[in-house]
């Protein structure tokens, strides 16, 4: 147990830490020479991805976050409509099946009940192939499925998932090239080597991230650790990263933590705003800068306690009531990734100060098996 934790204190701990090497290894031999290889969905990848006209994810828990993400990127960038539904819903609800829509079953075990009794629901109502996104070879959903991409993460420990998380982004954005290359959006010359150039440099920017962040994340945990409420704030493809840092912080600390989309701020979670209750944005240099600026606004002008993280040029200047992590800069087509690492440190080291049994939360399962 201690010997394959190494120095590190939990497996989370190792888990955040190995990131960079998951991402490596889920990218080897799947690109070459600023291309995504064909065939890296499997051998009827071609044939099967010709007829795709739609996508429906499914997926539970940090998997689900993972679909939510790569909705914004199947839909800018493969211009084909992307819905991403809880598996347990999306099982009773008797959707409407499209027979051009391609099934995407996101899982770490492979093995959570809800995702593949939806996958095997998708399959009898009549929708098209279906493709699982897994870290676990030989699991059910990959028998399932009739396309399989395997994220090398190597196997996780911790209840609450980082690196199966972020390798699965690392998929589903290669998904986004080799859809938005059958659907004509993605032009061999510009945008593919971009999102490949992207993916290459991710490894060694998490990596230098994690380095420059350790420390302001030890520090802010402090702020936290007395707190019974977090309210996370993003907005577009960084909502869903907001949604994953509070699942996170919750799962592990314990502490009562939600995600907004900012523009609903008004709408509800504003009456919650005191001193009591810190407010983290997810605050990249993005088109939605402004708006999520007068969000944050709002929130300072009721006097709660700001958590920016933010690229090199942070939108809110420091104060009193305003704390700013900058992550330096930030690649936009990676950038979702790269803002989920500070929060997955931020709820670990929430909870080092909390003591909670990191690795194995309260109530909590790896894998959820049965309904
Ligand atoms: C459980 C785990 C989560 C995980 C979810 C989905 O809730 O605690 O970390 O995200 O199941 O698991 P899967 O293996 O399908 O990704």
């Amino acid at each position: 147990d201690a010997v394959e934790r190494g120095h590190f204190r939990h497996y989370m701990q190792k888990e955040i830490f190995e990131q960079a090497h998951a991402l490596r290894e889920t990218l080897a031999g799947r690109v070459y020479n600023g291309r995504v290889l064909e065939g890296i969905f499997g051998a009827s990848e071609a044939r099967l991805f010709a007829e795709i006209y739609a996508v429906q994810i499914i997926a539970c828990g940090t998997s689900y976050h993972a679909g939510l993400i790569a909705s914004h990127w199947i839909e800018t960038l493969a211009k084909l409509p992307c819905s991403v539904e809880v598996a347990s819903e999306f099982r009773y609800r008797q959707p409407l099946a499209n027979p051009n829509a391609l099934v995407v079953a996101i899982s770490q075990s492979g093995e959570t009940a809800d995702t593949l009794a939806a996958l095997q629901e998708a399959k009898r109502l009549g929708f098209g192939p279906s493709l699982a996104i897994c870290n676990v070879p030989e699991s059910s959903l990959v028998r399932t499925a009739d396309m399989c991409f395997m994220t090398r993460a190597g196997i996780e420990i911790g209840v609450a998932s980082t690196k199966a998380f972020t390798t699965q982004l690392l998929a589903l954005l290669l998904l986004t090239v080799v859809l938005g290359k059958h659907n004509g959006t993605i032009s061999e010359s510009d945008m593919e080597g971009d999102i490949v150039h992207s993916l290459e440099q991710l490894p060694h920017a998490v990596d230098m991230l994690l380095r420059k962040v350790q420390q302001p994340i030890k520090n802010l945990a402090e702020r936290f650790a007395d707190k019974y409420h977090a309210l996370f704030l993003g907005r577009g493809i960084h909502y869903p990263v907001a949604k994953e840092g509070a699942l996170k912080l919750k799962e592990i600390s314990y502490i009562h933590a939600e995600a907004y989309p900012a523009g609903e701020l008004k709408h509800g979670p504003l009456a919650l705003v005191d001193a009591n209750m810190p407010v983290i944005a997810v605050a990249p240099n993005d088109a939605l800068q402004e708006k999520l600026k007068s969000n944050l606004e709002e929130v300072h002008a009721r006097g709660g306690q700001l958590f920016i993280f933010a690229n090199h040029r942070a939108i809110m200047q420091a104060s009193d009531y305003i704390t700013v992590v900058e992550l330096g800069e930030i690649d936009e087509l990676i950038s979702p990734i790269l803002y989920t690492i500070p929060l997955q440190l931020l709820a670990y080291h929430v909870a080092l100060i909390k003591g909670t049994d990191v690795d194995q939360p309260r109530n909590l399962a790896k894998s959820v098996t049965v309904e």
